[in-house]
Formats: C-alpha cells, structure tokens, sequence
C-alpha cells in the first residue's frame, strides 16, 4: 500500500501557534512517499538517508528514524495495537527548508499503519498523536501548525486554525492570475532550535509581566505597558500578526491580493525586527524582491533562521526570480531554488 504525505507551507501567522493564536497554513504537492507491508519484524529504509533500520521493539534512536518509531509508541499509547511492518520512505519534499518534512514522516507514518491496520483515525486525532511524538517523544516543543496541516489540508485552500480552541475552516484560495511561490534560501542556522524555544519562553515570560494566562486576552495597550524591550517587540509581534492572519482573512474573501501581500511584508517585517527570526539571507531576498511591482508580498515562512520564503506575484514571476537568484548567488555564494506552490490534500492513499 502507498501513502502521500505532504510537506506545508503557511501563507500567515507565524510563532502563533503556540501562543493560542490564529494560522493558515496549507498543504503543497511536494510529499514524503511511503509503501508499507506487514512483516515479521519492523524493518524501516529512507532513501533520502540511504539508510535502514530493523527492531523488534521500538525504542529512541536519537536519529531520522525517531519520527516513524515515535509514531509507533505513541500510536500504542493510544490504545492502537501495531502489528511488525516493513516500511520504504522516499521523499520529493526537500528538508530543512522550513516545509515541514518532520511533520510529513510522523503523519504519514501514522496514517500509513492505520491504513495497514484498518483503523479508522480520524485526521484531528492523527494530528494530535503526531503533535505528541514531536514533542514528548522526538522532544522539540513545536506548535500544532504543521502536524495539522499535514493531515487537514484540503487542495485550493488554506486552513485557517484557531490554536486556542483547535477548530478549524477551509478558505478558498481564488489566485486566478496570481500565484504563490516558495524560494529555498538554502542556509538553515544551527541555532534554530534552540532560538524557537527561547522565543517561546520569552512569550510566556512577556505573559507573565502582563498578568495574562493566554495570549488571546492581551490588547496592544497591554503590550505597551511592558517596560523590557525585547519582551514587549516579542508580544507586538504575537498581537500584531493574529490581527494580520485575520485581516488576510477578509481580504481573501474580498479578492483583494494586494492587500493580502501587503500583509505578507508586514509579517515578514514583524518577524525580522519584533520576533527576531530572520537572517541576512532571506532579508536580502524579500529587500530584492520588493524592487518589482508585480511582487505583491513575501516573507520567511515557519520557524525561521533560514529556510524558505513565501511569494505571491502576478505574472511571470520566473525572469524575477532568476535576476534576484542571481545576484544572491553573487552576495552568498548559494544557489536560492524556486518552488511553484501548488496546493494539496492532505496525507492520503494512492
Ligand atoms: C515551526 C513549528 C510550528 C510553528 C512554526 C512557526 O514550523 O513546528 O509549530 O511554531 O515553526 O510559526
């Protein structure tokens, strides 16, 4: 049996997720294949790795392979008996990039076993149960961003997601002449990780000087009233983008795309100066990106410190990107790769 297990992009509403905010990521049609077949023993190969692994008993490896075995354990836990599989992983969904290729290996993992099992998952409880592999068993304390699009998303349309409650609507894309793009930057910072925990800590930090339980309370004069700077640009940027997600939101319904990409700068400058996520890379591609007119928005999508940016541009945004890819490759040396975003279903069988 084969499954298809998408990588994500978030159109906006970043480092909200785990601040009880809003989101709207979806999935892309770059996937994680997997072929999986009952066996005597778990037997698990990655092309991409040119690696395999076989056990009788799941246990940590502190290596790629905890995102499939995590799934096992956790899937257990849940109740789910897993029988011994043999499971083949193939990917055309690059990683690193910020598209959530950790996300796609548990959700497609997950699904695939239910799949073999005949077990009727449903997609939110999928998520979940990848949501808590990430976190308690692979140990990186994420949001529910990129588990839930993984498993959620439905092609043409954004999931738009209220973290806080969970609940969730599809939201058409109508980008007739107008399309998204995602550029790999091609740098991902080693301080990644650990620069997405201390940001979340400085969130509950910036929480507790505001005498708030939850982000959803907390009103731009509360944010005005922190004394510490870096605490107080850390919550404007958490406020100001819930109010940007929801205000791309109108504008989605209204038509109007330049308003869309107006907000996709505003993020991203949110995200640079507030938030302190950016880098020197992927700013120098948006201030390039901002000389032409038919680029109506772009920013650093996920957890940032590299990876991949967002486009939304009208017309032939190829001869673009290759002037500005160009002149990024003289500044850094790297080779910036573009993506034609199309949209997808979420994880599936084929
Ligand atoms: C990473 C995390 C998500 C989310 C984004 C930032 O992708 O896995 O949960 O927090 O960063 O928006």
């Amino acid at each position: 049996m084969v499954v298809y297990s998408p990588g994500r992009a978030n159109l906006i509403g970043e480092h909200t997720d785990y601040n009880d905010g809003y989101i709207l990521p979806f999935a892309i049609r770059r996937y994680i294949k997997f072929e999986i077949e009952p066996a005597k023993k778990f037997k698990i190969f990655s092309h991409q790795q040119k690696k395999g692994i076989e056990f009788e008993k799941p246990a940590k490896t502190n290596s790629w392979a905890d995102y499939v075995i995590g799934m096992i354990v956790k899937l257990q836990e849940h109740g789910y008996k897993v029988e011994p599989f043999t499971l083949n992983i193939d990917s055309d969904l690059p990683m690193g990039a910020g598209l959530s290729s950790s996300a796609a290996l548990e959700v497609g993992t997950g699904y695939a076993i239910s799949q073999m099992m005949g077990y009727e998952i449903n997609r939110e409880e999928l998520a979940n149960i990848a949501h808590e592999c990430e976190v308690e068993f692979v140990g990186v304390r994420c949001g529910i961003m990129d588990q839930y699009a993984v498993a959620l998303s439905k092609e043409h349309h954004a999931l738009f997601i209220d973290t806080m409650t969970r609940e969730y609507k599809y939201v058409p894309l109508h980008l007739d002449d107008t399309k998204l793009y995602l550029i790999n930057s091609g740098v991902k910072h080693e301080l990644g990780s650990s620069e997405y925990n201390k940001r979340r800590e400085e969130c509950e930090m910036a929480l507790e000087v505001m005498k708030k339980t939850t982000f959803r309370d907390v009103t731009i004069e509360d944010v005005e009233k922190i004394q510490d700077h870096l605490l107080k640009r850390r919550a404007l940027h958490v406020v100001t983008e819930n109010e940007r997600v929801l205000k791309t939101l109108s504008a989605l319904e209204d038509d109007n795309l330049t308003l869309v990409g107006k907000y996709l700068y505003e993020s991203h400058y949110s995200l640079k100066d507030n938030y302190e996520v950016s880098c020197e890379e992927i700013d120098f591609l948006i201030e390039k990106l901002r000389e032409y007119s038919n680029v109506l928005g772009a920013r650093i999508v996920g957890a940032g410190f590299g990876g991949s940016i967002i486009v939304l541009a009208r017309g032939n945004f190829e001869g673009i990107f290759e002037r500005v890819a160009e002149s990024y490759k003289i500044k850094f040396g790297i080779t910036p790769t573009l993506l034609n975003v199309e949209t997808s279903e979420g994880v599936h069988r084929v």
